[in-house]
């Protein structure tokens, strides 16, 4: 019986975590999530939401788009603690046109069609601080990678989320856009090519500061993308770095 469930729910990985403030150890499985999660989805956006530091951090997906990507229209993966959902990630396959991150910088339409999204990447904050943003996006990617399906990796990211461009950095996805975007909020444009990795000069890499949003924009506008972040005394820097 157990085995059975385990093959519908395709468990990950389990392990032992550490929660909130009380420091207890708690079991945990990562596994993709189906239609039948939805309502646990919408049960964490709400919780993060309502946690956010800064709204412009976390652009909310509604339900039916949500329930669109985990009936099989992109993949998804969650975090359990019994059965509470602590942090999820999902993948979108086949972008529409309206939606493709990749018009901001330019691709042409038979690039579009090989574009897949991170749509959605949360953690609640009792279990921040275990890089569970990083690990459960890394497992889609890396699934994606294995699959084959798709040539290029997209997702938007605040230039202020210093969770989120670490994670999307680490996992080797570039900085290609700054643009305003949903609300008028900036955004970097970042993707991987998962057949051809863009090779980047980074011998001779140029750091500036996140904020400094127009003298990033003329990097990126003279070949260079973003290809790290580091903190100092002073904040936040990106790296960027000329294409080869
Ligand atoms: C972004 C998010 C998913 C990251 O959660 P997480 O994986 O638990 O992140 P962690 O707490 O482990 O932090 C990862 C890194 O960011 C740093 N960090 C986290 N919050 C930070 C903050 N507010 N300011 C500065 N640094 C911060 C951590 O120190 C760590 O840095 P390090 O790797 O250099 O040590 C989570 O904060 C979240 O759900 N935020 C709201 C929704 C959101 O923004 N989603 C992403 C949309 S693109």
């Amino acid at each position: 019986m157990k085995r059975i469930s385990a093959e519908i729910d395709e468990i990950i990985e389990q392990g032992q975590i550490t929660v909130g403030g009380k420091q207890e150890i708690r079991p945990y499985i990562i596994k993709v999530l189906g239609t039948e999660d939805l309502k646990e989805v919408m049960r964490l956006q709400n919780l993060v939401i309502g946690s956010l530091e800064k709204k412009e951090y976390y652009v909310p997906i509604p339900e039916e788009e949500l329930r669109f990507i985990l009936e099989g229209g992109g993949e998804s993966v969650g975090l359990f603690i019994r059965d509470r959902l602590y942090a999820a990630c999902s993948l979108l396959f086949d972008v529409a046109y309206e939606n493709n991150m990749a018009r901001e910088i330019g691709f042409s339409e038979e690039e579009l069609g090989q574009v897949v999204q991170f749509e959605l990447s949360m953690v609640n904050p009792e279990l921040r601080g275990h890089r569970l943003q990083y690990k459960l996006a890394g497992i889609l990617a890396r699934r994606l990678e294995e699959r084959g399906t798709a040539r290029y990796l997209f997702t938007t990211v605040s230039p202020y989320n210093y969770a989120s461009v670490q994670t999307v950095t680490s996992l080797g996805l570039l900085i290609a856009g700054l643009s305003k975007m949903y609300f008028d909020w900036n955004r970097y444009v970042v993707y991987k090519d998962l057949y051809n990795p863009v090779k980047l000069d980074t011998a001779n890499a140029v750091s500036l500061a996140n904020t400094a949003l127009i003298d990033q924009q003329q990097l990126l506008h003279n070949g260079y993308r973003g290809f790290a972040q580091c903190k100092d005394e002073n904040g936040t820097k990106i790296l960027y770095a000329k294409i080869l």
